[in-house]
């Protein structure tokens, strides 16, 4: 068994390159030396499967195929390009240092870690990737899958989530980074994370570290790494308002420009607390949003959605205007929808899901 560190450091990275020369995954992001491409592929893949990632990547360039291309788009556009991919925080930030970009870095994405950082949407993990990919800078990409392996290699047993304990795991990965290829090693733990040394059920045997991963000699692949307990996911509850006027158009609200699903277009309506009554708070929050009043009558759909944080199930009810024009109070703007402007107004994955749901009614 290898023991010295400065030789275990060795191994780990000569037989992680070794592998990941035969063993690479074929992705898209991988066939380029773009920084722009590099960027959107990353931004795209935080909190996100690669498979879910691969045909949005292509729509979206073959939309946007440069950093100007994007900064001249409106955020409609931008957003509607990335429905249903979710976490749609991350296209109002693409939008907005699309146009940083541009006006302050001559059209090139920046390529110091502080720069870079100062980049809406870009943390140290995206800092790592996009540099040490699209730069050959010697960086760590340090996300839960990196910490996954290296406390199973280095069988850490203080819970990897811990702050303290992150910052050493970054130190850690920040040492093993080679001067060579930089990004491919990175790119490399990833594919290790995602295909061999899974959350559950790590595959050692087909391992290129195993000899040199103190889990598998200790046999606490299955108990590795330890995190601290998660907290309960709260459940909330949302009642929408199906409105139409006389020519059976639906009444639609874009969403405020900041906060859970910025931009977006859905129903009006809201969440709804422990404490409130369906049907009033209901009233309550179109109120707010469009200061206008309602009758609200039947339930017409269920559907349920988990969040990161929360679960949500959102409830539609048959609405009528009782009294008031709408107004945009509480939400952006605010239309009369046909079934065609639906299609082509942003929403996110819960809105489409209640309007296919309502549409079946
Ligand atoms: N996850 C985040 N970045 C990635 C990349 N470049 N390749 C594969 N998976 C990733």
């Amino acid at each position: 068994m290898v023991q010295d560190t400065a030789k275990i450091k060795d191994v780990f990275r000569r037989r992680l390159s070794a592998w990941y020369r035969r063993h690479q995954r074929s992705l898209p992001w991988r066939k380029t030396s773009d920084p722009y491409r590099i960027w959107i592929s990353e931004i795209m893949l935080q909190q996100t499967q690669v498979d879910t990632v691969i045909p949005y990547y292509h729509r979206f360039l073959k939309a946007f195929p440069d950093v100007y291309a994007l900064a001249a788009a409106p955020l409609q556009d931008v957003l509607k390009a990335w429905e249903n991919l979710g976490y749609y925080s991350r296209a109002g930030n693409i939008h907005a240092a699309s146009h940083i970009i541009v006006n302050q870095w001559g059209g090139r994405i920046p390529d110091t870690p502080e720069a870079i950082k100062t980049l809406p949407g870009i943390g140290k993990y995206s800092a790592g990737a996009i540099l040490s990919i699209a730069y050959g800078q010697v960086l760590p990409a340090v996300d839960g899958n990196v910490r996954r392996i290296l406390c199973r290699v280095f069988a850490i047993r203080k819970p990897m989530d811990d702050p303290g304990e992150q910052k050493k795991l970054f130190d850690l990965a920040a040492a093993l980074v080679p001067a060579k290829h930089p990004g491919d090693f990175n790119q490399a733990l990833m594919d290790l994370g995602a295909t061999i040394c899974k959350a559950k059920v790590p595959d050692c045997s087909n391992c290129p570290i195993a000899s040199i991963c103190r889990a598998h000699l200790l046999d606490l692949q299955n108990i590795l790494p330890i995190t601290r307990k998660a907290p309960a996911i709260p459940h909330r509850q949302a009642a929408a308002a199906v409105i139409r006027n006389s020519e059976g158009l639906l009444l639609f609200v874009q969403r405020p420009a900041s906060g859970l699903l910025a931009s977006l277009w859905k129903l009006p309506g809201g969440f709804i607390d422990d404490m409130e009554n369906m049907e009033t708070g209901l009233q309550h929050r179109v109120k707010e949003e469009l200061s206008i009043a309602i009758r609200v009558g039947n339930k017409l759909a269920i559907v349920h959605h988990a969040y990161t944080h929360f679960r949500a199930t959102l409830q539609a009810y048959d609405c009528r205007l009782l009294k008031g024009a709408p107004e945009a109070l509480g939400c952006q703007e605010w239309r009369w929808a046909s079934p065609s402007d639906l299609k082509k107004l942003p929403l996110s994955k819960i809105d489409r899901m209640i309007l296919a749901a309502i549409a079946s009614c």
